[in-house]
């Protein structure tokens, strides 16, 4: 077989020259700044530290792939405030790395790779508060001390897995904590009185896994070098099982350490009661558990003769009893429950207790039980159905249990004659009853996460702080005017409830519901109203809303909207969908509209009006009102011109002349041309060559037109039964509509080549240039340009020469014809 190439090698040897490439250009920026000058570079994938606006507060390089920070790296950071390099692979971080960070006051090497600390890294950081040197791999602390330079440190956390020596001196120059954090579960080693000289202690958190189970005397040693009275004190991942692995706890007891917690506990019956035993008469307040698993079975009852009067408040979250079936009971409990003032038991599967435990509970006054199993049934057991046993109690928490029933609540709660807590929030009450009996020092009631619908005024009008957040509400009209705080975030309520009803009200949140819009009237209802929390509605973005909240926003009311405007946003009209309120811009058109269409209207108006005057000017009507006449004349005219095809035409001219003329000069007509063409006589003159003429038949309107019939076919057929057409051009001729219609049919004539040109006949019965026509006329005028025209002689001698031309006119042109 001859040498194979293995594609698997290869592709590797590919991703890893890639990988080289790319840790070698990735262009190891970040800018993710904010404008309070904090840097977020966390998750970057950087291999290097990145480099940074020098003006940066601060740098979260955290959960890179930073394995090595080498001198010049933080170069120019003198105004970094906070450093993070936490959950990295930071193995490697060269000595004079933080010596220019003058300014840093929170340090954070956590998660690393770190197998050595160096007591150079911390020789100038002497502006540090906080240091976290958790989780790394190294032994020890290094030596020369490595902290002495850290005047200011306040809080310091080191230790991991692999601490195993802590020496007298490690914390030479720490004097003054407020918190001190040291993972040690594997010490094996410790110098009494190597943490004695860091006091006093805000906090003190140990974790001691490994010294509790194999080596109890270290444990004591180190328990004992920090236990101060008022220094609580946090105990981690401790697994007490050995009646002797309580042993340290006389060491708290002996320096009267007053708080103590525990997280991430395991822990059997003997060693509770070794405890008890340990604590007997110890100055302890709180006992706090956090994470804990019961092994046992709560037989504990060989402790009771132990003095536990000190303790004020047990706080228990998180617990497992693994056995819960077999756990007996707390009657035998009677010792230690008859002291506490507060006791809380979150989330630990707590189903019941037993109403002989809580008459047990002697000095109650705060009961927190939420997160359970409780139901209205066991709930009416822990409360003595109701007999006003834990008469001191003041609050009452029992949120996150399976309760459906309120009037339950109220019948168990309504002799507890001192409660002015209720928290009931996140139980499965569905309805409310009309009526409910509270005690009547009830302030704050908390049922929200639950299924409510209706409100009734079950609810107590002495309520100061009422949620009712996360239900189903529709609308909310119960008077309550000692309220203050009212919570109705993520119901389906339309409009804000009427404010009339809550005199009182400072705090009003209404997020998340399906409210529209609200208004100055709205919240001026509401006398005291400063808060308000209204955002992720569905907002209509109408001009009034958009308007009045701008204004509030901008400090116009009383009342701030404390969730910020960019909670603010518009559901509606469509095209603002999901644009904030705040930022809104409505133009004017939509925001006013009625203004808009009055304006509108009278624009079209006066438009309309000024249009109108234009065409009158313009006389355009008059222009279609000739069209049509013109167009129906016509047709009339070719129907008539049909019928003829049949008969004679000889008929049809029987005048010689039809005479246009205006009314207003019928005179003239009458008077002059009428007698001198129909009746002529000889002239006065008794010329001997003088003869008579012929006499001409003429077509006046006023004579010949068929009374009954439409003037436009009149006219019509009176100048197509006459040879030609007179026109008697005066200024009244002009102003006349009709005399006009008769020149276009004539005009119309000419043009239809029915007769020759020389139909029409001008007459001037007075000075009329052509200019004096109105141009419209432009028939007219054309046609006083183009024919000759006979003007009506003042002078009488010269009217005997204006009748022969016009007789030769009318005539002349018959004889060519
Ligand atoms: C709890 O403590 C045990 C040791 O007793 C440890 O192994 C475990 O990781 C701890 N759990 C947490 C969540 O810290
Ligand atoms: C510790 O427990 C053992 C049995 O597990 C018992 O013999 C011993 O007496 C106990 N020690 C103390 C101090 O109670
Ligand atoms: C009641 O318990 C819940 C859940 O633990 C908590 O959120 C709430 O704040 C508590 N209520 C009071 C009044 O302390
Ligand atoms: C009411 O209870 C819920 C759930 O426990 C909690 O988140 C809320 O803060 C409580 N409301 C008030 C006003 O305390």
């Amino acid at each position: 077989m001859g040498h194979q190439l293995n594609p698997s090698s290869s592709l590797h040897f590919l991703l890893f020259l890639f990988s080289i490439t790319l840790g070698w250009t990735s262009n190891s920026t970040c800018d993710n700044c904010d404008q309070k000058l904090s840097c977020n570079c966390s998750y970057e994938g950087f291999r290097h530290v990145p480099t940074v606006t020098s003006y940066a507060l601060t740098l979260d390089l955290s959960f890179n792939d930073i394995a090595v920070v080498a001198n010049g790296d933080l170069r120019g950071h003198e105004r970094l405030k906070a450093l993070s390099l936490r959950g990295n692979r930071l193995a490697t971080i060269e000595q004079s790395v933080f010596d220019s960070l003058w300014s840093l006051e929170e340090l954070d090497l956590s998660d690393n790779q770190l197998t050595r600390l160096n007591s150079q890294w911390f020789n100038r950081l002497g502006a540090l508060q906080q240091l976290n040197l958790l989780n790394n791999p190294y032994r020890s602390l290094p030596s020369p001390p490595p902290f002495r330079a850290l005047l200011r440190l306040r809080r310091l956390a080191f230790g991991g897995v692999a601490l195993e020596e802590l020496r007298r001196g490690d914390l030479t120059g720490v004097t003054e904590l407020d918190e001190l954090t040291v993972h040690a579960n594997n010490l094996k080693k410790y110098d009494v009185g190597t943490l004695a000289d860091v006091w006093p202690l805000g906090c003190v958190t140990l974790s001691l896994h490994g010294p509790f189970l194999t080596n109890v005397p270290l444990a004591s040693t180190v328990l004992n070098d920090v236990s101060y009275p008022e220094t609580p004190m946090v105990l981690l991942d401790i697994h007490l099982i050995h009646n002797d692995s309580v042993h340290p706890f006389t060491e708290t007891t002996r320096r009267r350490v007053r708080s103590i917690s525990f997280r991430n506990l395991s822990v059997s019956d003997e060693a509770i009661v070794e405890m008890l035993v340990a604590m007997d008469g110890a100055p302890t307040t709180l006992i706090s558990v956090e994470d804990a698993t019961l092994t046992g079975e709560g037989r504990w009852e060989r402790a009771r003769w132990t003095d536990h009067k000190s303790i004020d408040e047990i706080f228990l979250r998180n617990a497992v009893v693994l056995d819960v079936f077999q756990f007996t009971s707390f009657l035998q409990l009677g010792f230690l429950l008859q002291y506490p003032r507060r006791v809380s038991v979150i989330n630990a599967r707590l189903f019941v207790l037993p109403c002989l435990s809580s008459r047990l509970l002697l000095n109650l006054q705060y009961v927190d039980l939420s997160n359970n199993l409780l139901t209205d049934l066991t709930l009416d057991e822990s409360l003595c159905h109701g007999d006003g046993t834990l008469k001191d109690l003041r609050v009452l928490n029992i949120s996150g249990n399976s309760l459906k029933s309120l009037s339950t609540l109220s019948r168990l709660v309504h002799k507890l004659s001192k409660l002015t807590h209720l928290d009931v929030s996140t139980n499965g009450y569905s309805y409310m009853p009309q009526v409910c009996s509270w005690p009547s020092t009830l302030r704050y009631l908390n049922i929200s996460q639950a299924k409510l619908t209706t409100i009734t005024h079950c609810l107590p009008i002495t309520l100061e702080v009422l949620d009712l957040s996360n239900n189903d509400l529709k609308s909310f009209s119960v008077k309550l005017p000692a309220l203050r705080e009212l919570h109705l975030t993520g119901n389906k309520l339309l409009m804000l409830p009427p404010g009339s009803m809550f005199s009182n009200l400072q705090l009003l949140t209404i997020q998340s519901n399906t409210l529209n819009m609200f208004g100055r009237s709205d919240l001026q209802d509401y006398k005291r109203l400063r808060n308000l929390q209204a955002g992720q509605n569905k907002f209509v973005c109408s001009c009034g809303f958009v308007s009045f909240f701008q204004s509030e926003m901008n400090g116009g009311g009383t009342v701030h909207f404390t969730d910020g405007a960019e909670s603010y946003a518009c559901d509606s009209p469509l095209y603002l969908q999901g644009e904030l309120v705040g930022g809104v811009h409505l133009s004017v058109v939509e925001c006013h509209q009625v203004l808009f269409v009055s304006v509108s209207c009278a624009v079209a108006l006066v438009v309309g009006i000024l249009l109108g005057a234009l065409l009158w000017r313009l006389h355009v009507l008059w222009y279609l009102k000739m069209m049509l006449v013109w167009l129906k004349a016509k047709r009339s005219f070719r129907r008539r011109q049909q019928q003829r095809e049949g008969g004679s035409s000889e008929a049809l001219l029987c005048f010689d002349a039809f005479v246009s003329y205006s009314e207003r000069d019928a005179g003239w007509v009458e008077n002059f041309l009428v007698p001198e063409l129909e009746e002529p006589r000889e002239e006065g003159g008794g010329a001997a060559n003088a003869q008579i003429p012929c006499p001409l038949s003429l077509c006046l309107h006023k004579r010949d037109f068929l009374p009954g019939h439409w003037i436009v076919d009149n006219i019509m057929s009176a100048m197509e039964r006459s040879r030609r057409t007179v026109f008697i051009l005066s200024e009244n001729f002009v102003r006349s509509d009709w005399c006009r219609y008769e020149l276009d049919f004539s005009h119309f004539r000419l043009f239809d080549g029915y007769a020759n040109s020389n139909t029409a006949i001008l007459i001037l019965l007075e000075p009329l240039s052509k200019d004096d026509i109105p141009k419209r006329f432009c028939k007219l005028r054309k046609l006083m340009s183009s024919t000759t025209y006979l003007e009506w002689p003042q002078e009488d001698e010269r009217r005997a020469e204006f009748w022969e031309s016009l007789r030769n006119a009318l005539r002349g042109e018959e004889e060519e014809d």
